[in-house]
């Protein structure tokens, strides 16, 4: 009987820390947790809410679970109310976050609409300020928008519909014995706790931000004087929303308390809440490091061993193939075929490793055909047959400066794709390598044209547009004869396939990511062409898109020749290994074709047929002078005649050169 009743009232606690009643709940943790998620939002197996997930450009939710009654009657005025949270930024990199997250009050819980980056996921273009939003907020931001007025690139706000704050500070507290003010950094990774407290009779609203081991500071951080009777409709859903930007930063709540009318939110427990997720690691002593590398290495071979004897026995040929897979019959591989062909993966096969996978030589068992074998990790789920069409469609197209993809195999969890193998490699090794390998400039020009040739197959001359998303140095690889061939073109769309297109993540690598892609995450035949220009860059001036001078300070490859063009010493730009032996003509029509092509403007950008007019000498380039191409970057700065959807240049500029 006792027991009974001892169980009952467990479980009446364990209940009444879930949710009090309607108007008021805590969440110590949120492992138990009933809320609702969107987007990037998960809850960890331990209890952490992960608003965002360590990926770029995506954005995430989480609402309670039902809806409050935030008026009161008769009046039907919105009523006081309390909440309090714990939350953590972790960043990729200690000095740069982005975007930022924010607790909200909204009528509508549904922000599919929304975009990522800078709106926070919360508002887009159109809907920005709007009053038939009813959001009320508080941000947490981590970049400086100058399109909403922020103060800074670490500061809290109080939004009302709109992402330009009625009230923003620094993010800080004030301390209770001398008053002073204390900085603290929002991308810290510490775990700090704010409280939001709006008085219904003054219409006022606090705002107090605090580390966490610190009790509630008297003096808020930020006020502000708002009737939000004017602002939310009786039935309103509480809850967070964060976006990722450029940078992936992970934004965490750890615990949340909430309670309407005039009573403080109850504290949240801290003996209860979860682990951060791998935070910024910190050994602590050279023991400990010791028997991490000790502890690695061990698992390391006894899974290695684990891994061997399993493969050895059941697991070896096994492979996913389905009924709809016979009408690909040619393009299908079986996995015994590559498993030989490689000679079982072997190391020695190994070609290089990229973003998507490993890459092994092997020759065909039967054909003895030499094939280049990339392996994918894949999850098949709903949407594999779109995905294994898509290859195989892209398998049709045929091109002497494409690499052909033959076809593919499916394993669980992989996905094998086979190429014909390139004897020589990728250009990237060539041109940044110290060794003589180097390519004379006959080489290099007829390289850069046949990258050119097979991408204006892509864009204009296939049965469909195909845009490739991630030309670069690294993904042309050089066939028998030293033509350029370009590599790895529709993979990436694979990757963001299926969602909206202005929520997809920016796929690509820093540098050849045209200004639009990374405001609207759409990609296009133009932006290929913003890729193709700092291409042609990289090529000629045998560097890197992003270069690093003497001091360690980082700037962009087209700025750099843009200047020297500005000066009248365009040549110097050109490679230093090409000295003596180079065509300067045909360099800087190729140097000036480049920056030509990696305007920001995109329609200032030239189609690639029009590229290759210009490469083969039957058109002249149109005329411009370094001075029209710095108006454009000053239009673009000001944001004049452009679309305010999206990053600013310049701020995109500052997180590639912080990256
Ligand atoms: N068909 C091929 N023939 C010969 N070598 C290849 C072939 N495909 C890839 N490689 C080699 O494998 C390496 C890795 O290729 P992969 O395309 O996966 O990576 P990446 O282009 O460097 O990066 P990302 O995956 O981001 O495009 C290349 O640098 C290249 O040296
Ligand atoms: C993050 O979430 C998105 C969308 O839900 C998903 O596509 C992506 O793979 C996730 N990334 C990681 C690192 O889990
Ligand atoms: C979780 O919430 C949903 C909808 O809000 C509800 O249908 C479901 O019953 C809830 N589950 C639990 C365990 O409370
Ligand atoms: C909520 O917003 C979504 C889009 O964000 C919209 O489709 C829907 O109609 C809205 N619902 C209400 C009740 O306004
Ligand atoms: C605000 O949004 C409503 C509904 O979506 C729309 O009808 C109205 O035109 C918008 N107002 C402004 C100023 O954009
Ligand atoms: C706090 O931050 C502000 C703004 O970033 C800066 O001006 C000030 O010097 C900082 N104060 C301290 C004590 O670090
Ligand atoms: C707030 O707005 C409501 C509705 O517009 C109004 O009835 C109320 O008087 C306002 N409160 C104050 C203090 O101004």
């Amino acid at each position: 009987m006792c027991l009974v009743l001892c169980q009952l009232l467990f479980l009446g606690l364990n209940l009444a820390s879930l949710a009090i009643a309607d108007d008021q709940f805590i969440y110590s943790g949120f492992a138990q947790a009933n809320l609702s998620l969107d987007g990037t939002a998960t809850i960890t197996p331990g209890g952490v809410l992960e608003l965002t997930n360590g990926t770029f450009n995506l954005k995430g939710h989480a609402f309670h679970p039902t809806p409050l009654h935030f008026r009161q009657y008769p009046s039907g005025k919105v009523q006081s109310f309390s909440v309090t949270f714990i939350f953590s930024i972790i960043s990729a990199f200690p000095d740069k976050g982005a975007d930022g997250m924010a607790f909200l009050v909204s009528t509508n819980k549904s922000f599919s609409s929304a975009l990522p980056a800078q709106y926070l996921g919360l508002v887009n273009n159109h809907n920005n300020g709007n009053t038939s939003n009813h959001i009320f907020a508080v941000e947490l931001d981590t970049i400086q928008n100058s399109e909403f007025q922020d103060i800074s690139d670490n500061h809290a706000g109080i939004n009302i519909n709109s992402l330009h704050s009625v009230q923003s500070r620094d993010a800080g507290f004030y301390d209770e014995k001398n008053g002073m003010f204390n900085n603290m950094t929002l991308i810290s990774g510490e775990m700090m706790q704010v409280w939001v407290e709006y008085d219904a009779g003054a219409t006022w609203i606090d705002v107090t931000l605090a580390p966490v081991k610190m009790a509630k500071p008297a003096r808020p951080l930020v006020s502000a004087i708002y009737n939000l009777s004017t602002v939310l409709t009786d039935i309103a859903y509480i809850g967070f929303s964060s976006a990722t930007g450029v940078i992936n930063s992970k934004y965490c709540v750890l615990g949340w308390s909430f309670s309407m009318g005039n009573i403080a939110a109850s504290g949240i427990d801290m003996t209860k809440l979860p682990k951060l997720p791998h935070a910024r690691l910190r050994p602590h002593s050279k023991v400990l490091k010791i028997v991490m590398a000790a502890a690695i290495a061990a698992s390391v071979v006894v899974s290695g061993a684990l891994v061997l004897l399993l493969a050895r026995r059941k697991l070896a040929y096994a492979e996913l193939r389905e009924d709809w897979e016979t009408e690909f019959g040619q393009h299908r591989f079986s996995y015994k075929d590559l498993f030989l062909a490689t000679e079982g993966f072997e190391f020695k096969n190994l070609l290089g490793a990229g973003g998507f996978g490993m890459v092994h030589k092997g020759i065909l068992p039967t054909s003895k055909l030499e094939v280049a074998v990339k392996r994918l990790s894949h999850e098949s789920r709903q949407g594999t047959k779109e995905f294994i069409t898509e290859i195989v469609s892209i398998g049709r197209l045929r091109h002497r400066n494409l690499v052909q993809l033959l076809g593919y195999c499916r394993r669980k969890g992989e996905l094998l794709l086979v190429y014909d193998y390139m004897p020589n490699g990728s250009l990237d090794k060539y041109l940044y390598s110290e060794d003589e390998l180097s390519l004379d400039w006959t080489t290099r020009f007829n390289i850069i044209k046949g990258v050119a040739c097979g991408l204006f197959y892509l864009h204009e001359e296939c049965e469909r547009v195909v845009v490739h998303r991630d030309i670069k140095a690294s993904n042309v690889l050089l066939d028998r004869a030293l033509n350029g061939r370009l590599g790895d073109f529709g993979l990436a769309k694979l990757y963001d396939r299926g969602t909206d297109p202005r929520t997809t993540r920016v796929v690509g690598t820093m540098g050849y990511i045209a200004p639009e892609l990374v405001r609207t995450g759409k990609a296009s035949p133009l932006t290929d062409v913003f890729a193709f220009g700092t291409f042609l860059l990289e090529v000629t001036c045998g560097q890197r898109p992003v270069k690093q001078n003497a001091n360690g300070d980082r700037f962009m490859l087209v700025d750099w020749v843009l200047e020297h063009w500005k000066k009248g010493s365009m040549v110097e730009t050109i490679d230093k290994r090409l000295q003596g032996s180079c065509n300067t003509d045909e360099a800087c029509l190729v140097l000036k074709l480049g920056l030509l092509c990696s305007q920001p403007f995109a329609s200032a950008r030239p189609s690639m047929n029009h590229v290759v007019l210009y490469l083969n000498g039957d058109m002249p380039l149109p005329e411009f002078t370094p001075t029209d191409m710095s108006l454009n970057m000053l239009a673009l700065m000001e944001n004049r005649g452009f679309d305010p959807r999206g990053v600013s240049y310049p701020q995109l500029m500052t997180c590639i050169g912080t990256m």
